[in-house]
């Protein structure tokens, strides 16, 4: 099976989550577009959407799905009943690491409003550490080099997202080379420093639920 097919089953199985009635969390890319398309088929069943970036926000809207916006969706429901979005990365204590398609804020913000968070993967998204994929931080501009130094300060080597602006309108820098051991305590580390949005360890929001694509089915971890 390949990686496109293990998106696919994920992305289906991800449907048994979504309750009827109810306003879902929507995430970002290829998993995320997968689980958008075949929420279509079943979208007269839900009462709408929020999305984690103009580029999920639109390909909901090109199915006829309502998008609301969060502080609209709060104001007629406590949470969200469930967020459905894909991972770079997670270990064993389903902490991930996202932000590769630079969406990570809104993400974040989306799974926090969210009753649980089911995450959507294919099994080669699976580390024992989190790190070997580059870790997103969103960061204001202004603040480049100071969160930079930060990042070489504890290991690692931020690179500038070239040409890259998040819907917030900041940059990103991806830091690679980092062996995260500590995933919370390094959220709350980067998260710390003046000029961070976010960065896009996911600890404080993990998963709730793994739905992890193999080459022999669906596994829930
Ligand atoms: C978007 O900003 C990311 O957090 C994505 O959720 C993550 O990169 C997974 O994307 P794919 O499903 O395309 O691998």
């Amino acid at each position: 099976m390949t990686q496109d097919e293990m998106k696919q089953r994920v992305a289906e199985a991800a449907l048994e989550y979504v309750e009827a009635g109810t306003i879902i969390g929507v995430g970002t890319g290829s998993t995320a577009n997968k689980f958008i398309d075949a929420l279509a088929g079943i979208k007269d069943s839900i009462r709408g959407t929020v999305a984690s970036s103009e580029a999920t926000a639109e390909r909901l809207r090109g199915h006829g799905i309502p998008v609301l916006d969060l502080n609209d969706a709060l104001a007629e429901v406590e949470r969200l009943s469930v967020y459905v979005d894909g991972a770079d990365e997670f270990d064993p204590g389903r902490n991930l690491t996202k932000g590769g398609g630079g969406a990570l804020t809104r993400e974040k913000i989306t799974a926090a409003a969210s009753r649980r968070f089911v995450c959507i993967v294919d099994e080669t998204k699976r580390v024992e550490h989190l790190g070997g994929f580059p870790l997103p931080i969103e960061v204001i501009p202004m603040a480049r080099e100071l969160v930079a130094a930060k990042a070489r300060g504890l290991g690692g080597e931020p690179a500038l997202r070239e040409g890259f602006t998040t819907d917030n309108g900041n940059i990103i820098l991806d830091v690679h080379g980092l062996v995260i051991r500590d995933p919370l305590a390094l959220e709350d580390e980067l998260n710390s420093v003046p000029g961070v949005v976010t960065n896009g360890i996911f600890a404080h929001q993990k998963a709730d639920i793994i739905l992890m694509g193999t080459a022999s089915g669906v596994e829930r971890l």
